[in-house]
C-alpha cells in the first residue's frame, strides 16, 4: 500500500490510514538520524483522506506538520476539526529543532489522534498525548483502539519503522545490525581471506541502500586487511551520503596502514573510529579517532563497553559487516538486534570456508537464536533475508 494508490477525498479505514502513515514514514530512511522515522495520515470527520506526511530529513518538519502543510491552509482548520489523525509515534510535546506537534495539533480540534507507539524520549513520553487530551482531543495509543482489528500488526510495523530510535532511547545503547553475504552453506569467505564476490550485483547494490540507515559501518581488523573496503554509500538515492566507519583493532595495527586505504580515500579521518585495547601504545599518523575500550586477557573487547564509548561519540546505530570474529562478538553479548543476510545460491564447501556464525559461542539447541518478523525478497539470484534476532530467555 502506498500513498500514491490513494487520492485525497477517498475514504480510508483507520487501519488503512495507519498503514499509509507507516509507508510514508519509510521515505525518510537514511536522512533522519538521530530522529525516528515517523509517518502520519490525516482524514476528515467522514474518514476521507486529507493528506499523508513523513519526517523526511533531520531538521525538517515532523510527519504531522508535513501532512498538515499539504492541506490547503485556508481550508485546513475546517477540515481537520472533527477529523482523525493517525501517526506512527506519539506527537512530540517539546520544542526542538521544530515546534511541538502536540501543541500545533491541539488547537485544530481533531476528534482523535491515534499513535502506534509511545515515544520513549523523556521530553515526550506520554506528554504529547496529555497535551492533546487536555485540549479535549481523544488521544490514545493504537493498543487502546479495540475497533482496529489488525492493531497488533500495525504496532509491530510502527515499532520496526522507528526501531533504531526506540532501541537507543529504551536501552541507552546504539542499535546494532549485522550484514552478511553468505553462501547457502553459511560461509562468508575462505580462511585465505578470499571473499569476492559471494552475492550478485543486485544484492550488492541493495547493501548500499541498507548502509544509509545506520550511523556507522563496523568491521574487524582482518576484513580491513583482506578487503581494503570503502564501506561508503554508493546509491543514486543517497548522492551525498557520508557515513562513518568503526574498526575493531585491539593493538591499533591498522593505524599505520590507513593513509592509502579506501576507507580514507572516501571520507575524512574524523569519520573513522578505531577501537583499541585500553593502555596500548600507538602512533596515529592519519589522525583518525582512536577510542580505547576494555578487553579481557585474551584481548577480546567488552562489546558493551565499546558501544558505550561509541554512544558518547554520538552514534545511535551501527551495522557490523564482518568478519565472523567481529559479528560473533556482538552476538555473544546479545547486542546484535537485526540481521541483514544476503544468501547466494552457491556452496563454498571445503574445510577452509569461514562460517559467519562460527563465533556465536553456542553449542546447544537451547541457545539457538530465533529470527522474528522475517522479511524475504529475491534480489536477482540471491535471497535477502532481514529479521530481528531474539535471544533465548529475552
Ligand atoms: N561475506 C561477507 O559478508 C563478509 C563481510 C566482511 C568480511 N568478510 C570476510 O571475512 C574475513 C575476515 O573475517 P575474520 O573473522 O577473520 O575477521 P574480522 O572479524 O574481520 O576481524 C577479526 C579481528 O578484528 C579484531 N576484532 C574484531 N572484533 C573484536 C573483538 N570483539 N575483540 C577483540 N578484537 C576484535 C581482532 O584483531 P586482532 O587479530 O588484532 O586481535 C580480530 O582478530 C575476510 O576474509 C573478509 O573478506 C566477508
Amino acid at each position: 500500500m502506498s500513498a500514491e494508490s490513494f487520492v485525497p477525498g477517498q475514504i480510508v479505514s483507520p487501519s488503512q490510514a495507519m498503514r499509509l502513515a507507516i509507508e510514508e514514514g519509510r521515505k525518510g530512511a537514511g536522512y533522519v538520524s538521530p530522529n525516528p522515522l515517523v509517518g502520519c495520515t490525516i482524514v476528515d470527520r467522514e474518514h476521507r483522506l486529507l493528506a499523508v506526511g513523513a519526517h523526511r530529513r533531520i531538521g525538517f518538519d515532523h510527519a504531522e506538520i508535513d501532512a498538515l502543510k499539504k492541506i490547503d491552509s485556508e481550508k485546513h482548520a475546517a477540515q481537520i476539526a472533527g477529523g482523525h489523525i493517525y501517526v506512527t509515534l506519539e506527537p512530540c510535546a517539546h520544542q526542538g529543532r521544530t515546534p511541538s506537534c502536540a501543541r500545533t495539533l491541539a488547537p485544530l480540534k481533531p476528534a482523535s489522534v491515534t499513535y502506534a507507539v509511545e515515544d520513549p524520549f523523556p521530553l515526550v513520553a506520554g506528554k504529547g498525548a496529555a497535551i492533546l487530551r487536555e485540549a479535549g482531543v481523544d488521544a490514545r495509543p493504537l493498543s487502546e483502539r479495540a475497533e482496529i482489528e489488525d492493531r497488533e500488526e500495525l504496532i509491530a510495523l510502527s515499532e520496526e519503522l522507528a526501531e533504531i530510535f526506540l532501541y537507543f532511547h529504551r536501552s541507552q545503547e546504539p542499535f546494532v545490525a549485522l550484514k552478511l553475504a553468505s553462501s547457502l552453506d553459511g560461509k562468508m569467505a575462505f580462511v585465505s581471506g578470499e571473499s569476492k564476490w559471494i552475492t550478485g550485483e543486485k544484492a550488492r547494490e541493495h547493501v548500499q541502500l541498507i548502509r544509509a540507515r545506520y550511523d556507522a559501518i563496523a568491521i574487524g581488523r582482518n576484513t580491513f586487511v583482506a578487503d581494503n573496503p570503502s564501506l561508503n554509500v554508493r546509491h543514486p538515492a543517497y548522492p551525498e551520503f557520508k557515513n562513518k566507519v568503526v574498526v575493531f583493532d585491539p593493538d591499533g595495527q591498522i593505524l599505520t596502514m590507513l593513509a592509502n586505504s579506501n576507507l580514507l580515500r572516501v571520507r575524512d579521518p574524523h569519520s573513522v573510529f578505531v577501537i583499541v585495547r585500553e593502555g596500548v601504545a600507538l602512533t596515529n599518523p592519519s589522525g583518525v579517532r582512536v577510542i580505547s575500550a576494555p578487553a579481557d586477557e585474551s584481548g577480546e573487547f567488552n562489546v558493551t563497553a565499546a558501544l558505550a564509548r561509541l554512544r558518547t561519540e554520538g552514534l545511535t546505530s551501527i551495522m557490523v559487516e564482518g568478519g565472523a570474529h567481529t559479528v560473533g562478538a556482538f552476538v555473544r553479548e546479545r547486542k546484535a538486534q537485526r540481521l541483514h543476510l544476503y544468501l547466494a545460491p552457491s556452496l563454498l564447501g571445503g574445510k577452509h570456508g569461514l562460517a559467519w556464525s562460527t563465533h556465536f559461542g553456542n553449542d546447544q539447541m537451547s541457545g539457538k537464536i530465533q529470527l522474528d518478523r522475517s522479511h524475504r525478497e529475491l534480489l536477482g539470484e540471491d535471497l535477502y533475508w532481514t529479521a530481528r534476532l531474539r535471544y533465548q530467555g529475552s
